[in-house]
């Protein structure tokens, strides 16, 4: 089985290039399912519903999400409504609306278990004070799916410090099919087979503006970074605009045969 895991999609130009490329990667690769990070699907920040609707006609067949997934007003609805194939993190209070695991179906009928979870490290107090040990969430999840016939397991561990994310990492290898990272929108270029089997990536990277800070105009991150006001963000809306991914041939669901990154730059991308 092949499941390809794109990075965070980043506002129009982010959608613009899953669109563009997808659909012809996931018949030319023959991919069988397509997973990516919505967090900064819509202007940026969350979802809309017809963002969402955008990237399940391209070929999106399930979305992790991060900590902007509440961003816009209707997120209680969007998380709570399975059409939607969204996850928020697993590890949220358990009153959050919404889930952060789901299983979901190849064509061919094979089951999948996708598990979302969020880093404590370097996150906004009020989000690291609230979420639970991503170690106990996962070694939870992992048990209660134990008994389940599952063709793969998929973790996307959203986390900003590129070391909480290898140990965790290694915590699942041999646990899981792939594990991958998301959130800081920077590829990372340590794709593996862990020493168990998993597959595993620190971060996917994204997909969205080439020449920007994170997908935010550079200017507006300068002044971020040298004045001390709040700045209002903007995302860029043209330009050069990658596609970032990894491609992951899987074994079992705790193990796989090849890890291999999947980064395409498209030029003069107009939105
Ligand atoms: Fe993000
Ligand atoms: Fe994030």
């Amino acid at each position: 089985m092949k499941i390809l895991f794109i990075g965070d999609i980043v506002s129009k130009l982010g959608r613009e290039a899953i669109k563009k490329v997808l659909p012809g990667l996931k018949r030319q690769e023959g991919i069988d399912l397509a997973f990516a990070n919505a967090e900064n699907l819509a202007g940026g920040r969350g979802v809309t519903e017809n963002t969402l609707y955008e990237m399940l006609d391209a070929g999106v067949d399930y979305f992790t999400s991060g900590n902007h997934i509440f961003r816009q007003e209707n997120w209680e609805s969007l998380l709570q409504d399975e059409n939607f194939r969204l996850l928020r993190p697993a590890n949220y209070p358990c009153t959050t609306p919404g889930r952060g695991v789901s299983i979901t179906q190849t064509p061919q009928g094979q089951q999948v278990l996708l598990i979302n979870l969020l880093g404590k490290t370097f996150f906004n107090p009020n989000v690291s004070q609230t979420t639970h040990c991503p170690y106990e969430t996962i070694d939870n999840i992992l048990q209660t799916y134990a008994e389940e016939s599952l063709a793969a397991i998929v973790i996307d561990f959203h986390a900003e410090s590129t070391s909480e994310k290898l140990a965790l990492g290694l915590y699942t290898d041999g646990k899981a099919s792939m594990f991958v990272g998301t959130h800081t929108h920077i590829p990372t270029a340590d794709a593996r087979i862990l020493p168990a089997g998993t597959a595993y990536v620190t971060d996917v990277g994204m997909a969205g503006p080439l020449n920007s800070v994170l997908g935010v105009k550079k200017e507006i991150i300068w002044n971020l970074y040298r004045y001390p006001r709040p700045q209002r963000f903007e995302w860029v809306k043209n330009g050069r605009t990658v596609f970032q991914s990894v491609l992951v041939n899987i074994k079992s669901r705790n193990a796989s045969d090849s890890i291999t990154r999947n980064d395409i730059i498209l030029e003069d991308v107009v939105t």
